[in-house]
């Protein structure tokens, strides 16, 4: 019934639209973030992969180097505002610019209101928006200096509709388009677009571990029948970090498939 999957979706090159740009993308180690990594160098963006885990990270890092991209390791944990900063000194010290951050690093620890632990609260809090704020806070003067610069924000549909037992995952997602507004409100004045993408059920090997019941019951509610792939999500990644995104801002882009529209 379904059209064939998924060899009709273009994850090809969109052209050089990105080229010689520095993007620095967290969580680049495997999933959507490392999918938007492979995007962006293919359309011929400098690529700093922000990543926890040193061996993920060092995969990716050898993955585009071997496709002859330029690109740089930084293991970082992005809920540390001392190792970011650190790290955007590393990239401006090496490459002098930067001009692209995809805030992508997350997960979930999944809990209903009185169940969720005040350590799981806090870690996912953490790292979804004390860490896209310590990103934004250390690029954002480099990119005013240059009066240029694109933000992407990764939440998640659940940010808009929350979910039974996503208490603190909805409450982070939620806050993060919140600060998306915000700094897209401060920041336009010198150049510089902040907008949020809004992933539905997306295959990544972290969603591979989920239970097939669960994911059964979103596709079955899902337009398009499916989930969606870490490409799927990084495209849509790249056109908001591209000029041909010029005149958007603060704008929170659902791509689900449908689901929860
Ligand atoms: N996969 C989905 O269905 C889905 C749906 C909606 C939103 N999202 C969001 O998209 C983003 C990526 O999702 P994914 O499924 O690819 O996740 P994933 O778990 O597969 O990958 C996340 C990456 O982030 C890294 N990371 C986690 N915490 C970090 C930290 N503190 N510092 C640095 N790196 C860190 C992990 O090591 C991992 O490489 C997340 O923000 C997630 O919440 C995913």
């Amino acid at each position: 019934m379904y059209p064939d999957f998924p060899m009709r979706i273009p994850v090809e090159s969109a052209g050089m639209r990105l080229k010689d740009r520095v993007a620095v993308v967290t969580g680049a180690g495997q999933g959507i973030g490392k999918a938007t990594a492979l995007k962006m160098a293919s359309e011929g963006a400098w690529v700093v992969i922000v990543e926890w885990n040193a061996e993920t990270g060092d995969s990716v890092w050898r993955e585009l180097k071997e496709r002859g991209k330029k690109t740089l390791l930084v293991p970082c944990d992005v809920g540390d505002r001392v190792a970011v900063e650190a790290m955007v000194e590393e990239v401006m010290e090496k490459w002098g610019r930067l001009e692209i951050l995809v805030n992508n690093a997350g997960f979930d620890r999944p809990g209903t209101l009185m169940k969720v632990t005040d350590d799981d609260w806090e870690a996912v809090l953490r790292v979804h928006l004390k860490g896209t704020l310590n990103t934004m806070r250390a690029v954002i003067p480099h990119m005013i200096e240059r009066s240029y610069g694109k933000i992407v924000n990764v939440s998640s549909v659940y940010g808009r509709t929350g979910e039974v037992a996503a208490v603190s995952y909805s409450a982070a997602k939620a806050g993060i388009l919140g600060l998306t507004k915000s700094v897209a409100r401060e920041v336009g004045k010198y150049g510089i677009n902040v907008n949020a993408v809004l992933p539905g059920l997306t295959d990544t090997p972290t969603i591979a571990r989920m239970p097939d019941r669960y994911k059964e019951m979103i596709i079955r509610d899902t337009p398009l029948g499916r989930m969606g792939t870490p490409e799927e999500i990084a495209n849509v990644i790249s056109f908001l970090a591209s000029d041909e995104a010029s005149f958007m801002t603060g704008a929170c882009v659902e791509v689900t498939g449908g689901w929860r529209m």
